[in-house]
This record gives structure tokens, sequence and C-alpha cells, in this order.
């Protein structure tokens, strides 16, 4: 959370300042601020509210300074106010800061600090950090900041300028994200390396607790000991986000469409005509036979897709398989060995929860396979291999292509992995190649939803919604209840159908909709059974099924009907239509869709 972006070269900072926190504004957006610094002094401007304040404010100032730094908030510690907003200052204005990540022990610093007389404006923990560095300055920067850092506990990324150095900006990283990005005659600092592409490509990750400095001609780095260090900087493939969200009103609804594309270019690679293919993963046992447990571990939708794999790969790999929310697995001191399989699954590569989740992982002998979707991000670097998603960049906060690609993509993963233990036959073996081969082309008519739009609009003034399914459809649930509560704000809870009447089902009145997921094979009549438990009590419900299966359920109210799809590839085919209907949800309800109260896309604090 919280995008940090910074500037050293030749031109005018602020107006590519602004456009690289127009790139990070899905990391926060509860307030924008920049600084920037020539002989002059620091000259510092920032807002409440979104980025488009700030850059109304800018419009007013003449800031030809070439150094400077940027930063989009999500609050954590103090309400959204222009106060709080960053970069903090320094008492005399010597230093500016801006900050992603938590700085644990600021109360005690905060404290020390006002008991010498330091006056603060602002209610975060970040302040001290400014103060600190004015402290102990005594003419030497780095000096000052290797001083700083030794007193802070917590995660950080930081990006610092001082008045006394107006050609030089400074930062700082440890476990929070930061990418700095070498120009001609110009460098770059950043949270993410989506910020930077416009710009450069040539890029450097700076190592766990580096201190940087950059000047417009040159890279300087120390590692957390204070000794100078070389990083090789790397070429980054990635294309750079597409600015404009084209025809449509909304990021989320552009990336809703885009799903089939991206389904394609994740799954394309690695089908061949009689197989699977993985080669990223080759080696990593020396027989995949030797695995006896997988775990996968992941946030959010990443979990929601995790959880929908864990159906597949338990049926296709006889394989126990656990699914775990990272923030629980961290603190949890799981049993792993060398093994237990850990699969971690985030789209931004970057989820402190995630990423610590990995680290412990490791740390406990176990072997980390990541299903991630931007390369180079930190999670993708420190897995031992890595599955690479080509959902593209995302930018509405609430991810839709993102996650079905994650399911896509666990799905090949269980398919090559029952292939590799044996445990598949021929035939199924063609029919799961089959139905992974077909998935863009069902993702693409599962979009074709003409009666979705009309259903949402009758359940926008709804203050509840339920969710239930059995099996892949309970995952789907998950996801859709998500979906729906993240942009609409409608209370949405998902329930495996069968648990519902052990508690929940108490809440069930007149007019309470139901959505009942109702697309695997097998189950249906048990998922009938649920349907009618809730119609008996007043619900009004609305059935999601397939073609196929449409006619068991045609007395039962609304009916959504799919395109039928095998158990391996309907949570992404099942999770279209739920997207789209939280989406129009939002729409009727006048919500934020692409950037709803609250959230941020990559969540960099635990
Ligand atoms: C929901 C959503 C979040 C993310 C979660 C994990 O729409 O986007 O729940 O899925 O924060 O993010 P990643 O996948 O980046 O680790």
């Amino acid at each position: 959370m919280c995008g940090i972006i910074g500037y050293v070269g030749n031109k005018p900072a602020a107006p590519l300042l602004l456009q690289g926190l127009a790139r990070l504004e899905y990391r926060g957006y509860d307030s924008a601020g920049l600084a920037v610094a020539d002989w002059g002094g620091l000259t510092v401007c920032k807002r409440q509210g979104r980025l488009a304040v700030l850059e109304e404010a800018v419009k007013g100032l003449h800031l030809p300074q070439t150094v400077g730094i940027g930063h989009t908030r999500w609050a954590t510690h103090g309400r959204p106010s222009d106060g709080n907003a960053h970069p903090h200052v320094s008492e005399s204005g010597l230093f500016a800061v801006v900050h992603n990540g938590i700085i644990e022990n600021y109360a005690s610093l905060r404290r020390e600090l006002e008991a010498d007389g330091v006056v603060f404006r602002s209610d975060t923990d970040t302040e001290v950090v400014a103060h600190l560095l004015e402290q102990v300055y005594d003419g030497d920067v780095k000096t000052a900041v290797f001083t700083v850092l030794s007193r802070l506990t917590g995660a950080y990324a930081l990006g610092i300028l001082c008045a006394d150095r107006p050609g030089e900006l400074f930062a700082v990283c440890k476990a929070s994200p930061l990418v700095i990005g070498v120009g001609a005659e110009e460098q770059f600092i950043a949270s993410d390396v989506t910020a930077l592409l416009p710009y450069t490509r040539q890029v450097i990750w700076p190592a766990e607790g580096d201190v940087v400095r950059l000047t417009a001609s040159d890279c300087i780095l120390w590692d957390a000991t204070g000794q100078p260090v070389c990083r090789q900087a790397e070429q980054v493939m990635m294309e750079a986000m597409a600015a404009d969200k084209g025809e449509f009103p909304h990021f989320m609804l552009k990336e809703i469409m885009e799903q089939p594309a991206a389904l394609e270019a994740t799954l394309a690679p690695h089908l061949t005509d009689t197989g699977v293919r993985l080669e990223e993963l080759e080696g990593l046992f020396a027989d995949w036979r030797q695995v006896h447990r997988l775990v996968i571990v992941a946030c959010g939708s990443a979990y929601h897709a995790g959880t929908a794999a864990k159906y597949q790969l338990e049926r296709l790999t006889g394989l126990p398989t656990e699914v775990d929310l990272a923030s629980e697995f961290r603190y949890r001191e799981p049993p792993l060995n060398p093994y237990t399989l850990v699969v971690v699954v985030s789209q931004s590569g970057e989820t402190a929860d995630t990423l610590a989740a990995l680290r412990e992982a490791k740390r406990r002998g176990a072997p980390v396979v990541a299903v991630v979707n931007v390369a180079g991000s930190t999670i993708a670097r420190e897995s031992d291999r890595v599955l690479h998603t080509q959902a593209g960049p995302e930018v509405a906060v609430a991810t839709t292509k993102g996650y079905t690609t994650q399911v896509a993509m666990l799905g090949l993963f269980a398919v090559w992995l029952a292939h590799k233990r044996g445990s598949l036959s021929a035939v199924q073996g063609t029919s799961l190649l089959h139905a992974l081969q077909a998935l863009p082309a069902v993702a693409a008519r599962a979009l074709e939803q003409p009666h979705l739009c009309r259903l949402a609009e009758k359940l926008a003034r709804q203050e509840q919604v339920y969710f239930i399914g059995r099996n892949t459809d309970y995952a789907v649930a998950l996801e859709a209840a998500l979906k729906l509560k993240e942009i609409s704000y409608i209370h949405a809870e998902a329930y495996a159908a069968g648990e519902l009447k052990h508690g929940t089902i108490s809440l069930i009145e007149e007019g309470t909709p139901v959505v009942a997921l109702a697309c695997h094979r097998g189950l249906q009549q048990k998922l009938l059974s649920n349907i009618r438990e809730v119609t008996a009590r007043g619900a009004q419900v609305v059935t999601v099924t397939t073609e196929e299966q449409a006619p068991l359920f045609a007395e039962e109210g609304e009916v959504l009907i799919l395109p039928d799809t095998p158990p391996l590839t309907a949570a992404v085919v099942e999770a279209i239509p739920m997207q789209l209907f939280a989406y129009y949800v939002a729409k009727a309800r006048g919500c934020d869709i692409d950037k709803p109260r609250n959230l941020a896309k990559s969540v960099t604090v635990e």
C-alpha cells in the first residue's frame, strides 16, 4: 500500500512525479503529495483526496526543480488529511520523506523526539523519520540515513530529499518494495516497476536493507552494513500499462472483458498437442512422487483461487492439499519439510503476508513455487520456481483477470503434477487437456450475459446477499461474495451450501437474496435441497448453472445459464458472471468501482 516515486535528472521533476503517481494510485488514494528541491530549499505540496486534487493544486505553482519525491497514500497511522499526507518534513525543512510500510516503534521514537521539544504536524508513523534525520545530520546524508535506520523497526521503503543536497535523491528499502529506474542522465525510484516503464526499462532491484544515492548520472548503493555494493541492472520485458480505459467506462469492466485473451496468454505457452508442459518446474524434485503434501498460501482472491485449486489438486493428484491465509500461515508454526511443496499465489507479487509466508516456508525447509502475475516482483524473485500468469497489468483494485488466470495456472499445475505422479489415465489426461484448450473460448461465452444487468439492478437496493455452493462452486461463492462487497459495499457472505443450516439460515427471511452456484456435476441434487431450504424461508434465489444442468433448476426462480464446463475449469467460467454481477450492482449504486473505499491494490503492510 502507498506508492512512492522519485526523480533526479535534468527535466522538471513535478510533472514526472505526477505521471508516476497516476500509475501508482492503485496502491492507495487517500491523499497524494510531492516535494521538490533546489538550492532555494524544499517545496512541498500535498492534498487529501485523489491525485486529481493534488494535480489541481500543483497547477498554480512554479516548479522547475529537477529532483523530487512523490507519494500516494493508503492510511495506516492517522486518518486521511492534508497534514497526514506525505511527504513529511523535518522541523526546519531540511529533510522531506515519503514512506511505504510501517515504522513499528514510531510511538516510542515520537515520545523521545517530543521530549526533546520537536513539534509534530501529523499523526503518522513516518514523520519520526524526517525529524530523526534532522537530529542526527552533521553534513553527511548517508551517515544520517544509516544512523536513523539503526533506530527503526518495521517495514519501509523510503524516498528522502535533503535541502543541502538538491542534486541527490536517497532511498532505502526493507521489507517493502522499491525499484530503481536507470535512465540516460536521469534516475528514478518507484514502488512498482510499472510506474517506470514509460521512461526506462533498465532497473535495479535493491536488496533488503540497501541504501541508495541517486544523482542524474550516478547510482550508488550500500548494503545494510554500509559497504558499497554493486547490483546488476536488468532489462524489464513488460509492456507499459495502457494508460486509458479505451471504450470502457471502468478499468474493471475492461479487465473482465480481457479475460479470454489473458487466459489464452497464460495457458497457450504450456499446452502441447499431447499434454501440459511446465518447464519452469522441472528439476525441483528429482521424482515428483516424493512430494507428500501441498500447501497453498495466499490472501484475498488469490486465496479463493487456491481454494478452487485444492479440489482439483486432491482429485487429480491424490495429494493432501491445504489452503491457508498467508496472514495465518506465517504465525501458526506449520509443520513443513523438504517434501511439502508450498505454492504461494499472488497477482502483485508484493503482498506482505504472502511474502512473509514464503520466507517462513523456506526457513522451515519447504520448496516454494509461486504463481505470480507481476514479473520481477519480490515474491517472484524469492521463490524457488515461478509460474507466471499472463493477465497483463491489472489496474482496477478488485481483481478479475488476475484471479481467473491464477485458477487457470493452478489447473495446469494440477494436470501436470498428476501426470508426473502417474495418477492420470491417458483418457483423463486427454479430456483435461481439451478442457484447458477450450477455456479461453468458453470464458468468452460466459461473458455473454444479457440478463445480468437487469438482475443486478433489481438486487442493487438489497442490504445483504448470500452465495452458496458446494465443492468448486463454494470456492467461487467466496470470490463472488468478496467481489460484491468490495465494490458495491453490500454485505455479502459465502457459505458451503450444506453449512448454512448450522446457524446462518436464521438470517434468511422473506426476500433475502441467495445466489446458488450450481455448476458442479454430481452435487446438483444436494444443492437443489439446499435451495429449497432457503426458498421455504422466503429467500429469492438466483441459480447459476450450466446448459446441461439447467433443466433441473428451471423451477427455482431466476436461472443464469453458463456454457458446460468440466470441474477443472468451472471456477473460471463461473466467476466471470459473478464479476459482472458485482460490477453492475456497484454501477447501479453509483459506487467508485475502480477505486473502492478503504482499499488498495497491492497490500504491502501486514
Ligand atoms: C480482491 C483483491 C484482493 C487480492 C489480495 C491478494 O479483489 O484484489 O483480495 O486478491 O489482496 O493480492 P495479490 O494477489 O496481489 O497477492
